[in-house]
């Protein structure tokens, strides 16, 4: 099974990065699979530390894709590195594994601490479309044109029947990416 957390990572100098990532479940543990190039992948194989965060405020994977990066961090607790202050739970790994790739490298994690900070409240339809969204923002170059637009037209029925106030805001944002897309590409 794939997860759609928001993996913190951070460079030599501690600089942090975040980056929305679909995490393969593995026993116990992780595989992440970044993309190259990747500053998560980067950073990844430096600190050979990982931290995942189980969120559900989709303005995060939303604003990661939009360049709103800025979400409030504390320090992780057992390795070097930070976690998002809201996340509802996070996990903390280190790199145990690594199958090297040209184009997407497969990296092995075990859990050495594991997080809980607030309950799951339940699967929410808007959340699920901002996601799906968001996916599709970040392949605007690779799909063809009809696809997004469909697809976007069957996600805003669970947005509008079912969004709050964080989920309208995700939405608006990847929204405005699109339509600077269009307009950058002569779409009509
Ligand atoms: C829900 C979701 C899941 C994603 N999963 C992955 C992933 O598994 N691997 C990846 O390389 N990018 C994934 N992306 C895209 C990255 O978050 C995005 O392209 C990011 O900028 C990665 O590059 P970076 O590490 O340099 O920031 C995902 C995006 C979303 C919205």
């Amino acid at each position: 099974m794939i997860l759609e957390t928001i993996v913190t990572t951070q460079d030599t100098d501690g600089s942090v990065h975040i980056a929305p990532m679909g995490v393969h479940q593995w026993g116990n543990g992780i595989i992440i699979l970044p993309f190259r190039p990747s500053r998560t992948l980067d950073n990844l194989l430096a600190s050979q530390v990982a931290v995942v965060n189980a969120v559900d405020d989709v303005r995060i994977f939303a604003g990661c894709l939009t360049g709103r990066r800025n979400w409030p961090l504390v320090p992780a607790e057992k390795v070097a590195g930070r976690r998002l202050r809201d996340a509802l739970a996070h996990t903390e790994l280190t790199l145990v594994r690594r199958e090297d790739d040209p184009i997407r490298p497969k990296l092995y994690f075990r859990p050495v601490h594991q997080v809980n900070h607030a309950p799951f409240a339940g699967f929410n339809r808007a959340q699920f479309a901002v996601l799906e969204a968001a996916i599709l923002v970040s392949r605007l170059d690779r799909l063809p044109w009809e696809k997004i637009e469909s697809e976007l037209a069957y996600l805003k029925i669970g947005l509008e029947k079912t969004a709050g106030p964080r989920e309208y805001e995700a939405w608006g944002w990847l929204m405005e990416k699109i339509e600077y897309f269009k307009q950058l590409q002569g779409v009509t």
